[in-house]
Order: structure tokens, then sequence, then C-alpha cells
């Protein structure tokens, strides 16, 4: 019998896929295997009959990697599984900072207290709406990973430039991408020529940080970025700094913090780039196949 824990209600999902005779699912004590989500297992202690780890995610920041793998523990994660819902949400956002889109609705549901006619108030009103079209600017991709590489496609259907760039990978093997993506020689390539820039890179220690006072200093102005990887690789202080001086146009972001939610250009989301039903069940069941097939079979298969 094998004992297996989850964290999170989505984890728990994916639970169907094993056979209650052979595993007892969601036991607390000295679980064999662990499913989640967003829970973080940092300061948890890792119990030694632990096996292996799943996380119904791409990201595995929630996870001490190198501390599991010492102890031999197995690590897995489920690329590409939400990349569809997350690409929406970015590809959205493009589209709705251009049109202010947010503004212009909380204003004009904001007219009905008034009591006034409203026609004339919108004909007055509406100016301050004007916005920008999206097709022929240039997007900056920045990670080719599952979800770099659906954004940066479908924005060329959307009349996009798009330019892209992997700090890690030859772009010219990433993932499936089209040949009508401009590939960036560098990272500065992209700073320098885009319009709106989309992160799309794992937080390790390398990328941690990686937007900052100087990035910024070569990007154009007025620059939109969008942030639907992991808040901490953007350095908040020379961001807000980046912000107030509309160096930076908007910066939309899925990572609250208590900073960003005071400042005027911010979008800032709850961390909800993969919540559609569709990706949970994904994330979910792929991350449960995952684990029972290298429990049954010692098979280690990420995908
Ligand atoms: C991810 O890393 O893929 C996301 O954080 C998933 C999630 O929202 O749980």
């Amino acid at each position: 019998m094998l004992f297996i824990q989850t964290y999170n209600s989505i984890a728990k999902r994916g639970l169907a896929v094993f056979s209650t005779e052979c595993y007892k699912l969601n036991e607390a004590e000295d679980p064999d295997a662990i499913l989640l989500r967003s829970y973080s297992l940092h300061n948890v202690p890792i119990s030694p009959t632990l096996k292996a780890v799943a996380r119904a995610g791409a990201g595995v920041n929630n996870i001490p990697v190198e501390k599991l793998s010492e102890l031999g523990v197995v690590v897995f994660n489920t690329p590409g599984a939400n990349a569809n819902a997350v690409k929406e949400l970015a590809l959205m956002s493009v589209i709705a900072t251009s049109r202010h889109f947010l503004e212009a609705a909380n204003w004009t549901k904001k007219l009905v207290g008034n009591g006034e006619e409203i026609s004339p108030l919108i004909e007055s009103g509406k100016k301050q709406f004007v916005g920008t079209e999206i097709q022929g600017k240039r997007l900056g991709v920045i990670g080719l990973g599952a979800i770099g590489g659906l954004v940066a496609n479908d924005a060329l259907a959307l009349g996009m430039e798009v330019m892209a760039y992997d700090p890690f990978i030859s772009v010219n093997i990433a993932w499936q991408l089209s040949s009508e993506v401009k590939r960036a020689e560098s990272i500065e390539e992209i700073y320098k020529n885009c319009d709106y820039i989309t992160l799309h890179v794992p937080l390790t220690d390398e990328t941690r940080g990686m937007l900052n006072h100087q990035s910024f200093s070569l990007m154009k102005d007025g620059v939109h970025i969008l942030n639907f990887s992991r808040g901490e690789l953007v350095l908040e202080d020379d961001l807000e700094a980046a912000l107030k001086e509309r160096k930076i146009g908007k910066y939309i972001t899925d990572f609250p913090t208590n900073r960003l939610l005071s400042l005027e250009n911010t979008v800032v989301l709850p961390h909800i780039g993969a919540s559609t039903k569709e990706a949970e069940e994904n994330c979910a069941q792929m991350a449960a196949n995952v684990l029972k097939q290298f429990l049954e079979t010692g098979n280690i298969r990420n995908s």
C-alpha cells in the first residue's frame, strides 16, 4: 500500500487515476508521494518514505528541488498542460492594455450612479480611452517553452510582429516556432526593439531580477511589460521607479504584491493564468499519471 498526500483540490482531482486498492489517498503521515499545485514544500519536513513529488503546473519554485534530489526524491511538473490557458490570458492582456479595456469598462459602469442621462456624458468622456492597435506593433517574447512558443505563434495571427529570445535554449530548436517569428540574437535586441515584452521563463537563480534598472533603460519609452511567469523575475524597486517615470507604460502581472497594487499603471491579477477548467484538469491528470507510472514502474517520464 502506497500513501499519496495532496495539498490542493486541483491536485486531488488527478487522484482518479489511482486504484484505491493499492493506494491510500490523501494520507498526511509519511507519504510515499505528494501531488500539489501552489502549496509550498520549502518548510515542510520531508518524510523518509517520500519517493516522488508531482506539481500540477509548470513552475517548481514552491518545491525544494535540490534538497529533494539529494535525498533521491524525484520531482515532476506538467510542462505544457496549462500553456493554452496562460497564452490566452497573455494575449488578451496585450489587447486589453492597448484599448484601456478595464478603465473604460469601470468608468462606464460608474456613470449609472450619476442619475443623469448618460449619452452626453459618454460622448464627452470616451475621448480619454482612445487606444492603440496592436497590428504592426512588435511583441518581444522572452522564453520559448510551451507557453512562450504559443504566445509567439498566436500573436502573429493578431497581426503583430514577433521577436523571440530564449536565454537557455536556441530559438532555432524552440517549441514549434513559426518561421515568421524573428529570432533575436540577444536579450538586449528584445529590450531595444519591442513595444510589448512578455516573460515566459522559469524562476531560477539566473532569472531572478532579470528585469531591472539596466534592462529598463534599454527599452523603448512607454513599453508595456507582461509577467505571467513569476513576480521575482522583476526587481520591484526598479520597476516602481520605471513605472512612476512612465518609462514603462503598463505592467501587467499575475503576481500581486502590496506595492504593485498601489501603482496607477499596473494591472495586477491574482495568479489566474492557469485557472481554467481545462488547464486544471490537464495539469491534475498529467501530474497524477506521471506519478502513477513512476510508482508502479520506476519509469521517469515528465509528460
Ligand atoms: C504554473 O507554474 O504553471 C502555474 O503557477 C500553475 C498554477 O497556477 O497553479
